[in-house]
């Protein structure tokens, strides 16, 4: 063929191909669903993902700002590309997620190698803005903050490789709990349309996903029309080929009696729970701002227990708060002793400017916050131990994810109350096995498929 032909048709491929961008996302199940609403605009814009920072024309991070060291991370990563930058001068680098919207237009000067920066609700904007910056636009377009009243109703994600599903049926928070920056970043709190979080879930199913993650700030303060959330979870419990439902996060205060007695009904809806008590301390838990007691967070804890069989119960612990005394701290000792969580996030309180708490003297120094923090670990850590280990001799329903990182010959996957638990394969990603736990390794339940057992 004749080589001029060759080269033409090469070119003409070259301008056809998609432009590839790289997406990387910190931060919690939100940010993480988020990201896949960002890939699904992305790619229905004609861009391509990639997995590779040097194949890519365009770099993003979809950022989380709950704490300093989240967005010193990032940082410190965007400049570590400044290099790259300099050596291929078309490389774009946005900001997206929680970081963009806190810093907007502060990020030129405080990391200069960035081209743009959007917030959690300004995403539908990205492609358009990625073309015109790729073909040479002066980059009027720094920060954009997107539209107040955004929930991405007709924008399925697209969704990486599993066995569960995230699905946002809110998004926002208004409940401005003292340290947090969240309703900040992320705007007022809003609910999803009842059939547009329905569609969304039987779409997931038939692509092959049994298991869904309801996601909100605070999912007890959905609502939409006469729907609240237990209304929701019983309309998403009548999903046909959806097995399993999990939501993430209750917020106390809001835990009222019909959530308990339906999930007390047990059926789809898993036995695990994550209930962010943050605070054994009444007068810190007045301090953050959350709405309950000690008192009424145990009561709630005691129903739970009493009510849901075999409830796997989670929680976030914050310490070091402002004015947090040895005695407060000691007080949230005793109630994780008392919930007997059966797992725990914990995390070592850090100011967030703009937040009420940010102008609290910050009185507790930094190493009594670090030695409070190993404390709590500790603590969390035999609980959760002691709790794995109640299963041993129980036979639980496991599904099937992947093999395990340290043995091909093993699969892992989640019981109902969301334990990792191995067990010899083969097996089939999206399969259902019960499994009798023989042993607890680390923080997973190790046993056998029982029809080997038996
Ligand atoms: N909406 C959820 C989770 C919000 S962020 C809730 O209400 O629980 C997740 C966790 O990060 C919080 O539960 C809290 O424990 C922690 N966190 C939030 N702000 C923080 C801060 N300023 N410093 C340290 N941890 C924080
Ligand atoms: Fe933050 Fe409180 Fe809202 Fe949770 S409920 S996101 S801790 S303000
Ligand atoms: Fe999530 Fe971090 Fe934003 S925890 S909501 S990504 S600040």
């Amino acid at each position: 063929m004749d080589k001029n032909a060759l080269e033409t048709s090469s070119d003409h491929q070259a301008m056809q191909a998609p432009a590839k961008v790289f997406l990387h996302t910190y931060g919690c199940q939100m940010n993480l669903y988020d990201g896949e609403l960002v890939g699904r605009l992305l790619t229905q814009g004609g861009f391509a993902l990639t997995s590779s920072i040097e194949d890519a024309q365009v770099i993003l991070f979809n950022t989380c700002s709950v704490r300093d060291h989240a967005e010193k991370r990032v940082l410190g990563r965007i400049q570590t590309l400044s290099g790259l930058k300099r050596k291929r001068p078309g490389l774009i680098l946005g900001v997206l997620g929680c970081m963009g919207q806190r810093l907007g237009e502060e990020l030129r000067e405080i990391a200069p190698e960035v081209d743009l920066v959007l917030g959690p609700d300004a995403y539908r904007v990205l492609p358009q803005l990625l073309k015109e910056k790729l073909d040479g636009g002066n980059g009027h377009h720094f920060f954009c903050a997107g539209d107040a009243d955004e929930t991405y109703g007709d924008i399925l994600p697209q969704r990486r490789e599993g066995v569960n599903a995230f699905v946002a049926i809110m998004r926002g928070c208004n409940n401005f709990c003292s340290y947090c920056i969240v309703p900040y970043a992320r705007g007022r709190e809003r609910s999803r349309p009842v059939e547009e979080i329905l569609n969304e879930i039987r779409s997931a199913v038939a692509d092959g996903f049994p298991e869904m993650t309801l996601l909100g700030q605070n999912v007890n303060s959905y609502r939409w029309g006469e729907a609240d959330f237990p209304d929701l979870l019983g309309k998403v419990a009548q999903v046909d080929g959806l097995e399993r439902i999990r939501f993430l996060t209750s917020h106390p205060r809001d835990l009222g009696d019909k959530l308990l007695s339906v999930m007390a009904r047990g059926g789809k809806i898993c036995p695990s729970l994550h209930l962010p008590v943050q605070s054994g301390s009444d007068r810190i838990l007045e301090r953050m701002g959350r709405g309950y007691t000690r008192a009424e967070y145990l009561k709630k804890v005691a129903q739970l227990r009493r009510d849901v069989a075999d409830l796997a119960l989670s929680t976030d612990l914050l310490c070091g708060f402002p004015s947090e005394t040895e005695d407060d701290f000691g007080r949230t000792l005793e109630l994780m002793e008392e919930a007997a969580f059966d797992g725990a996030f914990t995390f070592k309180y850090s100011p967030r400017p703009g937040t009420k708490a940010a102008e609290m003297k910050a009185d507790v120094p930094e190493e009594v916050k670090i030695q409070r923090l190993e404390r709590i670990i500790d603590l969390a850590r035999t609980l959760a131990d002691h709790s794995n280990k109640r299963m041993i001799g129980k036979t639980v329903q496991v599904l099937i994810e992947n093999p395990s990182p340290q043995d091909a010959a093993e699969w892992t996957g989640r019981t109902a109350c969301g334990r990792v638990a191995l067990a010899p394969g083969p097996y089939r990603r999206g399969e259902f096995a019960a499994i009798r736990v023989e042993e607890v390794r680390g923080f997973s339940l190790w046993g056998r498929g029982q029809l080997e057992t038996n």
